[in-house]
């Protein structure tokens, strides 16, 4: 049997990982996880309050086991939080049975769509959010280069994002 390899969503935070997810899932008729909500669904709490109550080892450990679980499974397109993949052990348990792709969006753009909402609690809100966010986009420049394919959405809506990717599965033998 063929098995269906996931589709991996990696990107920083607000570059719409969830928004073109949730698309490119019905686009090809697969099931759709998240794997923030995943870990808030278990909690019944945000990833701030999980952090926040349990402190973030216990987010990361979550998010860990999570990723064991769906490595199990096939053919989900995964929309993953921003930082799950700066832990190789996540990536080397999903890689076997996963294509990655990345989302990107520039600096002005993540500001934006993340500005207004206080659901982050890795960005500090101690200091100015813009420069915050230029600092963490630094930080892990090379963090999402397990993408084979990166579509930038900052010039694009999540449906052309949806297309891209689509395209490029076709191409590179349907997935
Ligand atoms: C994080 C991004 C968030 C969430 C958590 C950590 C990060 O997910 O997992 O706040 O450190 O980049 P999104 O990428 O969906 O914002």
């Amino acid at each position: 049997m063929i098995t269906l390899r996931h589709i991996v969503l990696v990107g920083f935070m607000g570059t719409g990982k969830t928004a073109v997810g949730r698309r490119l899932a019905d686009r090809l008729d697969r099931p759709f996880v998240d794997t923030d909500r995943e870990i808030e669904n278990l909690y019944g709490k945000t990833v701030a309050q999980i952090c926040r109550r349990y402190g973030e080892v216990r987010f990361r450990s979550e998010e860990t086991i999570l990723v064991r679980k769906l490595a199990g499974r096939s053919g989900l397109v995964i929309a993953t939080g921003g930082s799950l993949v700066l832990n190789q052990e996540n990536v080397q348990v999903l890689r076997e049975n996963s294509v990655f792709v990345g989302l990107a969006a520039d600096a002005d753009t993540v500001y934006q769509r993340i500005r207004g909402k206080r659901d982050r609690p890795f960005v500090n809100r101690g200091q100015d959010l813009k420069t915050r966010l230029q600092q963490m986009m630094a930080e892990r420049a090379g963090a999402y280069g397990m993408a084979e394919l990166t579509v930038d959405t900052g010039t694009m809506s999540p449906w052309e994002a949806v297309e891209k990717i689509v395209s490029y599965l076709n191409g590179a033998g349907g997935d």
